[in-house]
């Protein structure tokens, strides 16, 4: 339910007058974006039309934790390319390494592994806990490749994922939980290749009743979930919520896979390391790369040598696992770099304190508007939600969107010098952000509700 505090008149004028200030001060991405008449939907990838202010702003240049357009406006950029940008927009380390494959040793596609790879596998391992690790370009892909390893192994047909959980373009994700309690495919699914009540299995997120009889049916061959759901708003698990899942899981022969993609905020090892999780697989991408496209899964030693042993898997060529680019030169380069130099466990501590800063400090201004709203905050991670309490499942948190009151605060704060990420009201920390950025966003933000709530 929207909260219900709001003008929504004065909401919807305050919107328009931003909106307008917004195309005044972005001539530039707005004549770039009626130019686009080749792309489908003015856009490189049909997502970058989710723009609060009406059309996108266009990048001129990115470096840490600050992004300029081509109007010439700086940002403190808190989305951070939704996690891929995690490490700062082209971390000098991470410059130098792609610079080195690139051009002066060369070779950006090959058919022959490097070094870096078996360094990158080794440092994943150390973070994360599981021995045996393999690449793709996204983490869509790495939930795609896992999915089929496992039914592989399991000679199970169906994947259970949590209600409005987001795992990529996965076919099987796209199920949510109805108004009736019933499964269904999600809202607005894209050409479906089945009906996805056949192919996977749903349970809400902290419902461990709800997994157990899921699980029940026998037919379950793994549990995709993120620790903490990222993007529905951030939904936290409940005290034993994570170990049960483990204990059913194992009790049903069901594989677990913890996609940690995004949940990699919560510390160097991710939500696995920092609270001490022990899945059969994980997958992972976008920020490890520092920029550059990787995805990777690693899988425990007894799945790798179950799989290895079945020789009549096609893992080598064409049996639906793999791409000719996965693990290539420069992502590998790239990868190494960004675990070494980058995202490095001091690097966290650092954002981690950050983030607490931005938590606290919106907290704060949500309590002197005396706002029914929340913070939760997942290590660099924080985001605001219009309900209190937080919501405690995927679909209880869907139903708290609110599209209206996002669209103006996302569009005041552009139009001040601060980038949420599009999707919901996520703000991410980089190694380079700062205490000081964190101000502007609170300032502003105070500002937003002043004028909303008069
Ligand atoms: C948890 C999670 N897994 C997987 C993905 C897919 O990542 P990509 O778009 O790089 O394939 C995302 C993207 O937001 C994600 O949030």
């Amino acid at each position: 339910m929207p909260t219900d505090s709001i003008d929504r008149s004065r909401l919807r004028v305050l919107t328009e007058r931003e909106r307008a200030a917004f195309a005044d001060r972005h001539p530039r991405s707005a004549a770039a974006y009626a130019r686009a008449d080749h792309l489908f939907g003015r856009v490189p990838m049909t997502w970058m039309n989710k723009s609060a202010a009406g059309f996108p702003v266009y990048l001129d240049r990115a470096r840490g934790a600050r992004l300029t357009d081509i109007d010439g406006q700086e940002y403190v950029d808190f989305c951070l390319g939704d996690t891929a940008a995690m490490a700062g927009h082209s971390p000098a380390p991470v410059v130098a390494a792609v610079t080195r494959r690139l051009a002066d040793l060369g070779g950006a596609s090959t058919m022959v592994p490097t070094e870096d790879a078996a360094l990158v596998g080794a440092e994943l391992s150390r973070r994360f806990g599981l021995p045996a690790w393999s690449f793709a370009l996204t983490a869509t892909d790495a939930n795609r490749w896992a999915i089929r390893l496992l039914r592989a192994v399991t000679g199970r047909s169906r994947i259970l994922v949590n209600s409005y959980c987001y795992h990529g373009s996965v076919d099987e994700s796209l199920i949510v939980v109805g108004p009736d309690g019933r499964p269904r495919s999600r809202e607005g699914n894209v050409g479906a290749p089945g009906d996805v009540t056949l192919t996977s299995r749903v349970a809400e997120f902290n419902d461990l009743a709800g997994l157990a009889r899921e699980l029940a049916h026998g037919d379950v061959a793994a549990v995709l979930m993120e620790p903490a759901l990222t993007n529905i708003g951030i939904v936290l698990p409940e005290p034993g919520y994570l170990a049960g899942v483990r204990a059913l899981t194992r009790e049903h022969g069901t594989y677990l896979v913890n996609d940690e993609t995004h949940t990699f905020s919560a510390g160097p090892g991710g939500a696995t390391a920092a609270w001490s999780l022990d899945p059969d697989v994980i997958t992972i991408g976008k920020a490890i790369g520092g920029g550059i496209p990787v995805g990777a899964y690693g899988l425990s030693a007894a799945l790798a040598e179950r799989l290895t042993g079945r020789t009549d898997l096609d893992l080598i060529d064409m049996g639906g696992v793999g791409g000719t680019l996965a693990g290539n030169p420069v992502s590998m380069a790239a990868t190494r770099a960004t675990l070494a130099e980058v995202l490095t466990d001091a690097a966290f501590t650092g954002m981690i304190e950050v983030a607490t800063a931005f938590a606290d400090g919106v907290r704060k201004i949500i309590a002197d508007h005396a706002l029914p709203w929340s913070v939760a905050q997942l290590g660099a991670r924080v985001e605001y939600r219009f309900t209190s309490p937080a919501p405690r499942t995927g679909t209880a948190s869907a139903a708290t969107a609110d599209a209206g009151l996002e669209d103006f605060l996302h569009t005041y704060l552009m139009n001040r010098g601060v980038l949420l990420t599009p999707f919901h009201n996520m703000a991410l920390m980089c190694p380079q952000t700062t205490t000081g950025d964190v101000d502007r966003h609170h300032e502003v933000f105070a500002a937003a509700l002043g004028e909303l709530l008069g």
